[in-house]
């Protein structure tokens, strides 16, 4: 073999070793994503959605792999729908490729729905679903909830099943059960649709009922409290069955009985929703007799496959769609028999 075709194979060696290495640099190189979820809450305040956040977080940290690495970025609103666009636009600047937002007014997405169609970034709305039209201004954006209507039928049933073992709580024996309604925020699609749907189920299981009141409390133990005590000023006694459209402010009504010295049995029913650690153990000390799991744990998990199938553009026809871009997940119901095992499953 001459010098020169030596040094020729030589290089073309050379050269094939290079290309095998660069080649497969490059090839895992594009197989690496990094999710950067940007996301906006309407308040971290809330008892539910701040769980739901820090299991979020939980869920990212565990869904890394060599070729999967995830960031997350929180913002708090604290009530405030221009303060949520600025957050936005600050999670966009420092690079989120997914937004998740929980608005604060879910009639009001249009300025973030432009800010993130400018940059191509996709929406996943969560908690707080946006109204149907404007889920249609843009093909990249996503819900991930529940059914409020789902929640308000398990409370009506628990209520009902509550009301049949414990014949005492009809107290002035009038055969009617006497009821007050906290309600959160209103325009909330979990406020109104809740109360109506659990007096529905109530009343189609055959209890008689004579509603006394109602407060809006806007999720808000302290609030819930304070309406409570005005409730209370009102009908005394009267009080058989209390409807919250969520474990806080169930909480902050009795709260309100336990302020003003109430005995375990002149005190009503009280039922929340949602499932919180602090409603779970008020189930398990006999104060709460029964709430509906809000399953932050199967939101999370579904809001991190999405996210993961729209950054790696794999896995989106594994998703279940309940409809087009919207994951609902189904509510449970929990009593003093299965509260301790749902305790243990938000750890
Ligand atoms: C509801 C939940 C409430 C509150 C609200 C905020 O689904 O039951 O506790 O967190 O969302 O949007
Ligand atoms: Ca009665």
């Amino acid at each position: 073999m001459g010098r020169m075709r030596r040094s020729w194979l030589l290089s073309g060696i050379c050269c094939a070793i290079f290309l095998l290495l660069t080649g497969c640099a490059s090839q895992s190189d594009s197989e690496r994503y990094t999710l950067q979820l940007g996301v906006a809450c309407y308040n971290q305040s809330d008892t539910f959605l701040s769980q739901l956040i820090d299991r979020l977080k939980t869920d990212l940290a565990a869904a890394e792999t060599d070729s999967f690495q995830t960031h997350i970025m929180v913002r708090d609103a604290a009530g405030s729908q221009r303060t949520q666009d600025d957050q936005v636009k600050e999670l966009l600047d420092a690079g989120a490729n997914v937004l998740c937002v929980n608005l604060v007014d879910r009639a009001d997405p249009s300025e973030i729905i432009d800010l993130a169609r400018e940059r191509n970034v996709p929406i996943i709305f969560f908690n707080r679903e946006p109204v149907a039209e404007d889920m249609r201004q843009w093909d990249q954006l996503y819900y991930v909830g529940a059914d409020a209507k789902q929640s308000g039928q398990l409370q009506g049933e628990l209520a009902a099943d509550y009301i049949t073992q414990h014949p005492q709580i009809d107290r002035n024996k009038d055969g009617k059960i006497q009821y007050v309604v906290l309600e959160g925020e209103p325009g909330h699609q979990d406020a109104i649709i809740r109360t109506e749907t659990a007096v529905d189920t109530l009343k189609s299981l055959g209890v008689s009922l004579d509603k006394l009141g109602s407060g809006i409390a806007n999720w808000n133990r302290a609030q819930a409290q304070n309406r409570m005590l005005q409730l209370i000023s009102q009908h005394q006694s009267g009080i058989e069955l209390v409807l919250a459209n969520n474990d806080d402010m169930a909480l902050g009504a009795i709260a309100a009985y336990q302020k003003l010295n109430y005995t375990e049995s002149a005190m009503p029913v009280v039922l929340g929703i949602d499932g919180t650690d602090v409603g779970l153990e008020a189930i398990l000390n006999h104060t709460l007799a029964a709430t509906v799991y809000n399953d932050k744990e199967g939101q999370t998990a579904a809001i991190l496959q999405l996210a993961q199938a729209l950054v790696t553009g794999q896995g989106m026809d594994q998703i279940q769609f309940a409809k087009d871009h919207y994951i609902y997940l189904p509510y449970t119901k929990v009593t003093a028999e299965n509260a301790a095992a749902y305790l243990a499953k938000s750890d």
